[in-house]
């Protein structure tokens, strides 16, 4: 098993990212780490709270930063609300949270556990990189300590989500980014290339409703609200991506996509902001420390991710 940590901005495809961690006993997640995105920092975290509770798990949640080191505050997007729902998880309402996050900072609490398991351990952030970023800031040996970041975020063969270049992740803190891409770190990076590819529908999500458990039912309307607004908004007729899910997939078991090694950056001018592409000053690096996800089997992925949440929404 590999010790995880996910970084979350707790939307809905973050929710099931964060199920599918919890189904699988090839991870044992050692705690989830609030960013700002879908939603505020304080909802993202009470959410992860909430979700954890739902499923019986007694993981720490701890809080990282609050917006991006180049702006002094974050507001939540129009059209997250609208794709999340104005709690971030669809609207569904949860118990409130009996647990409370962790006193210690979200950021130093990443430094610390790569120190403690060293290359057992993978990150796996599905929102900005303002934490990660941060902990490199405070603490670079820890690039030569991690195992792997296995994020979700930016484009490379299509276009972006926010902007024609731009992916919504990377789009909110692309200094950051850019920190992290540049860095020695080893990473993998999944993103639209891939995950756009990889749906669900309300085929599936009524296979946890059948389930009859509060989780099952939680689960499927938070992620019928999140079908509905992809097809409301015309981003895809037939299905939801399952974006944050795919990068847990792949942080696990790299064969779910075909990758192209590439040193990558992150272009933080106006024109172009946030865009992700091969670094053309180091193209001819020996050992690119970026393995960019191109080509998924999604036939093979979203039947192992729902065995995985239908074992799990069955029990809680
Ligand atoms: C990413 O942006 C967020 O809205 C999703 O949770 C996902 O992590 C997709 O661009
Ligand atoms: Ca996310």
């Amino acid at each position: 098993t590999k010790k995880m940590i996910l970084d979350l901005d707790t939307g809905v495809d973050d929710a099931l990212a964060l199920a599918y961690a919890i189904a699988d006993p090839n991870i044992d997640l050692i705690g989830v780490v609030a960013s700002y995105g879908n939603n505020l920092l304080e909802q993202t975290a009470k959410n992860s709270l909430q979700l954890l509770e739902l499923l019986g798990q007694d993981v720490p949640v701890f809080k990282g930063l609050s917006h991006s080191s180049t702006t002094n505050h974050f507001t939540v997007m129009q059209v997250s609300k609208e794709i999340h729902g104005s709690n971030g998880i669809g609207n569904i309402s949860l118990p409130e949270p009996s647990h409370q996050v962790q006193p210690k900072d979200g950021v130093d609490f990443i430094i610390e556990a790569a120190h403690q398991y060293n290359k057992d351990l993978i990150i796996v952030p599905t929102g900005p990189l303002t934490n990660l970023a941060a902990a490199l800031h405070r603490d670079p040996q820890i690039s030569q300590l991690i195992g792997n970041v296995t994020l979700m975020g930016g484009a490379l063969t299509v276009e972006g989500n926010v902007s024609d270049v731009a992916e919504a992740n990377i789009n909110q803190d692309a200094e950051a980014a850019n920190e992290v891409f540049t860095s020695p770190l080893p990473i993998t990076m999944v993103g639209l290339d891939v995950t756009l590819r990889t749906l669900l529908t309300k085929k599936e999500t009524q296979q946890w409703r059948n389930l009859g458990t509060p989780a099952g039912t939680a689960y499927a309307d938070l992620t019928d609200f999140y079908i509905d607004a992809y097809y409301r908004l015309e981003i895809d007729k037939h299905g939801c991506a399952i974006h944050d899910p795919l990068a847990v997939g792949v942080a696990i078991d790299p064969s779910f996509v075909t990758i192209l090694a590439l040193p990558m950056k992150v272009i933080t001018n106006k024109h172009n902001y946030a865009r992700t592409i091969g670094d053309k000053a180091r193209l001819n690096a020996r050992h690119p420390n970026v393995k960019v996800a191109i080509n998924v089997n999604q036939e093979r992925f979203v039947p192992v991710f729902m065995n995985h949440l239908i074992n799990l929404l069955a029990n809680h």
